[in-house]
């Protein structure tokens, strides 16, 4: 019988979790902003025109930061359209996903909006249709206290304290041929330097972070990196890394084994970043921010059949089935994996655009299939990650060879005395028994086995079926003398939490 070994030591250490890993994405596409967060004739909108069913889903995921404004619409983005009287602000066309943009919500009220929903804001400046000057002024507005123009116009807004947003990215894809202001590594190495400077002159307390390939696969990977970072390297202090999965084809067990692509890339990047620094002889260590990531192909033949130039359209509204959920908890433990490089995460994106968190403008909201894989990382996964020893059985796809059937990451939460488990069994027919050994943990005991679970892989939760796929408790593992025997169900994403047993 087929069977999966572990062994872990609590002195082997990866690297302690930055919290920000459990970020994620809000554009201005689709009903991410318009009938996501901000919908002031919906009944349970707050006094800022905010849902409070959205809030209060995006609190209980914990999410510690969120990317704004884009992706794709950055590049294109006048950010002076979003502040000031709502009634001066202006309908523009707004060319990356053909809609029209109403300016309804702009920097100040996504501020607020992130203080309500207890995150903090990573912030993009547009270095497509602009460059330094309109960055380092959205940086002065933001961040300067008072007495200068921008810092007053801010005041005279309404918004008397600074925000302080720490993390500033230099645009976004600009490899992409679909970019508004799309350039070469030359130039766009050039125009992030720039901006660099006199946003880092602006606020010398801030981070950056620069735009890496859009996704492994463009033709430029990985010179981009190594050319963008030569001329950047001493100025930024992370770089990006994109990617989006699918599974077009219905071939499951290659869809399952993705997570090795990001493995991959993570392992790529980081080795490009150290490349420059060697050839830099610098001191100073570039890391990753890995700040879109997701499941997203679903929705793709119905937003191209949406007519361009209307507001807030129901663009990318993936519906995530019970295999999506479970690939997202492998790329989750991609990212933990790499926690001693990857310090910035953001699952993309948040809400009704290819979100854990769906609104319905006449109804309710509800939690997507993907909700509950992030939910359980954001929870349990802010803690030391160490090395486990995985001996599992391996399958080859398509695409990849020697997958193991079981994807695993411990993290060790050493002020609760909490040690949590995420695993998930790739076996799309068998129940994968496991063991794993604990060195250090002999006194930790079992919390709970939670594990989520469908017979049917296609499974999805939608607003008449919202609690079709949901977490369980599972009976089916047991803690003895240091040692975990569990049985993980075929198609399953597990956390297994253990405490110490005498823990108050
Ligand atoms: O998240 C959707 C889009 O994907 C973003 O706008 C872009 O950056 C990426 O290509």
């Amino acid at each position: 019988m087929k069977q999966a070994r572990v062994v872990l030591d609590r002195q082997y250490t990866i690297a302690s979790v930055d919290e920000r890993l459990f970020g994620s994405f809000i554009e201005h596409l689709g009903r991410a902003v318009y009938g996501g967060i901000f919908q002031p004739d919906h009944p349970s909108a707050d006094e800022q025109g905010f849902r409070t069913d959205v809030l209060d889903l995006v609190r209980e995921l914990r999410v510690p930061t969120v990317r704004y404004p884009g992706g794709n619409f950055v590049s294109g983005y006048n950010w002076e359209d979003g502040v000031g009287p709502r009634e001066d602000r202006p309908r523009r066309l707004e060319l990356a996903w053909q809609a029209v943009e109403t300016n309804q919500v702009g920097v100040n009220e996504f501020v607020d909006w992130c203080r309500k929903a207890h995150t903090d804001v990573m912030m993009a400046v547009n270095l497509g249709s602009r460059s330094a000057d309109a960055a380092r002024s959205l940086v002065e507005y933001c961040n300067h206290p008072k007495g200068t123009y921008w810092s007053d116009l801010r005041r005279s807004h309404g918004w008397e304290m600074p925000h302080a947003i720490k993390t500033w990215c230099l645009g976004n894809e600009m490899d992409g041929s679909w970019q508004i202001g799309h350039k070469t590594a030359q130039e766009y190495g050039r125009t992030a330097v720039e901006a660099a400077k006199v946003m880092k002159w602006v606020d010398p307390s801030i981070e950056l972070v620069v735009c890496g390939s859009s996704n492994r696969g463009m033709p430029e990977f990985p010179q981009w990196e190594a050319t963008v970072l030569e001329h950047t390297y001493d100025l930024v202090d992370y770089i990006s890394l994109h990617t989006y999965y699918g599974n077009r084809d219905g071939d499951t067990a290659n869809f399952l084994a993705r997570s090795l692509d990001m493995d991959a890339f993570i392992e790529s990047v980081t080795a490009v970043c150290d490349f420059v620094k060697a050839k830099k002889r610098s001191r100073k260590t570039i890391n990753l921010s890995f700040d879109e990531w997701n499941v997203w192909f679903h929705s793709n033949e119905e937003t191209a059949a949406i007519e361009p130039w209307s507001t807030a359209p129901p663009q990318l509204e993936d519906v995530y089935t019970h295999e999506d959920a479970v690939l997202v908890g492998c790329m989750l433990i991609s990212l933990l994996k790499h926690a001693d490089r990857v310090k910035i995460g953001c699952l993309a994106q948040l809400v009704n655009v290819i979100a854990p968190i769906m609104a319905d403008s006449q109804g309710g909201a509800w939690r997507q299939t993907i909700f509950y894989p992030f939910l359980h990382a954001s929870l349990y996964g802010r803690g030391t990650v160490l090395q486990p020893i995985v001996n599992s059985p391996k399958y080859d796809t398509k695409d990849f060879s020697e997958v193991p059937l079981l994807e695993m990451v411990p993290v060790f939460l050493e002020d609760n005395e909490e040690l949590t488990l995420f695993l998930v069994n790739r076996d799309l027919e068998n129940t994968l028994p496991l063991e794993v050994t604990l060195g250090g943990f002999e006194d930790y005991g079992l919390l709970e086995h939670v594990v989520l679970r469908h017979d049917d892989p296609k499974a999805t939760n939608t607003r008449n079926r919202p609690n079709n796929v949901v977490p369980q408790r599972s009976a089916s593992s047991q803690v003895d003398a240091g040692t975990v025997t569990a049985s993980l169900a075929p198609l399953s994403w597990n956390v297994i939490r253990l405490q110490r047993s005498d823990h108050h």
